[in-house]
Order: structure tokens, then C-alpha cells, then sequence
């Protein structure tokens, strides 16, 4: 028996739109529109630990940055890879 399908997220990076299952990551959901974030302590057969935060995005809402290998999407996700406020981090 399979289990019940991950809800869908509807995201959007850097103003490109793209729909993933919740819960990817959002470093892989990057990846797949050809955004490459760069990574130091990532290691994709690790559990993200985010520690270095060189893979740090803005989101739309919120106030701080949030680790891009550390962070699942969810519906309504809305991130800048290379806004100021990310380029100076
Ligand atoms: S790669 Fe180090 S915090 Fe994301």
C-alpha cells in the first residue's frame, strides 16, 4: 500500500512559479529551475544542519533569513535568492 501524496506547494523563487511537493526542500526546489544556492555544510545524505548560513534566502514575509537547505516548502512560499539583504549575508 502507498501512502496518501504530499499536498502540492505553490511556490515562488526569484519570481518564477513552480509547484513541488510540501516539504521539499527548498535548496532541491531551487535546483530544479536552475538556481543554484551555494552550500558549505550541506551534505544531501546528512540531516541538514544548517550551520554555515551561506545558503540563506530572503522570504517575502518574515523577518529573517531562512537556510535554504534546512527549510521545506510549504504552499505560499515566496523567497529571493539574490536580493541586497541576501547578497550582503
Ligand atoms: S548550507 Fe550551511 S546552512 Fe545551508
Amino acid at each position: 500500500m502507498t501512502g496518501t501524496p504530499a499536498a502540492a506547494a505553490h511556490i515562488t523563487i526569484d519570481g518564477q512559479a513552480l509547484e513541488v511537493p510540501e516539504g521539499t526542500p527548498l535548496l532541491q526546489a531551487a535546483a530544479t529551475l536552475g538556481i543554484e544556492i551555494p552550500t558549505l555544510c550541506y551534505h544531501p545524505n546528512l540531516t541538514p544542519n544548517a550551520i554555515c548560513r551561506l545558503c540563506v534566502v530572503e522570504p517575502s514575509r518574515g523577518r529573517t533569513l531562512i537556510p535554504a537547505c534546512a527549510v521545506g516548502c510549504f504552499d505560499g512560499l515566496q523567497v529571493s535568492t539574490d536580493s541586497p539583504r541576501v547578497q550582503r549575508a
